[in-house]
């Protein structure tokens, strides 16, 4: 656990969630947004993209319709952001898909299971009836246990599918959860 900026080592989770409030992101949210997911991309590690990815498709995973963006502010800092969208077009946009990214120094307080629990409701508000996580990188230790937390199964196991910066080819995983 990283330590809890400005709080006792020992703050409970409920003190946390008062100060943290997530909601629809606004044009004025996108730089950071931009940033936060470029910086993650470069990692190497935990998403496809990678760092030769342009703003501009960045943008329409995460930010423009039909994906619904959302923004993390901990005592009115940004710290992290999701997205909702449908995993599919057509026949299969009844399923979302959601992608996540806590920023490094928010991380290990919680905030990525409750980003997953905010964007389980607002796929439901918006008529979705399941979650799909397409690839999920199996060394992402942090991303398995939250969307375990979540409620979330892996369903399938796609054996070296991830091409690691540092760890080579390793597996990736399909995570689904009904909502
Ligand atoms: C994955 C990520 C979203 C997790 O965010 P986070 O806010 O640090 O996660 P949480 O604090 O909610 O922790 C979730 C669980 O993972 C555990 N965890 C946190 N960091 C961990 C680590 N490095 N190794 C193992 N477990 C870890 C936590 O203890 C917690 O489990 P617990 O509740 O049983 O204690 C964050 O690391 C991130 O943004 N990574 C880059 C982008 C990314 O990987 N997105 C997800 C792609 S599927």
């Amino acid at each position: 656990m990283l330590p809890r900026t400005g709080l006792p080592a020992n703050a409970p989770r409920a003190t946390i969630a008062t100060m943290t409030t997530i909601r629809e992101s606004t044009e004025a949210d996108w730089p950071r947004v931009w940033a936060l997911f470029r910086l993650a991309a470069a990692g190497g590690d935990v998403f496809a993209y990678d760092e030769s990815t342009t703003e501009e498709t960045a943008r329409k995973l995460w930010f423009d319709p039909p994906a619904a963006c959302f923004v993390c502010e901990v005592e009115g800092a940004f710290a992290g952001t999701y997205y909702v969208r449908p995993n599919q077009p057509g026949r299969g946009g009844h399923v979302a898909n959601a992608g996540y990214i806590v920023e490094p120094a928010f991380r290990g307080r919680g905030l990525a299971v409750t980003m997953c629990a905010h964007s389980l409701e607002a796929a439901r508000q918006r008529g979705f009836t399941a979650m799909q996580f397409n690839f999920v990188v199996s060394t992402n230790a942090a991303a398995v246990r939250a969307w375990e937390r979540c409620g979330f199964a892996v369903v399938g196991r796609l054996p070296g599918a991830y091409r690691h910066k540092e760890l080579g080819f390793v597996d990736a995983l399909v995570v689904h959860r009904v909502l």
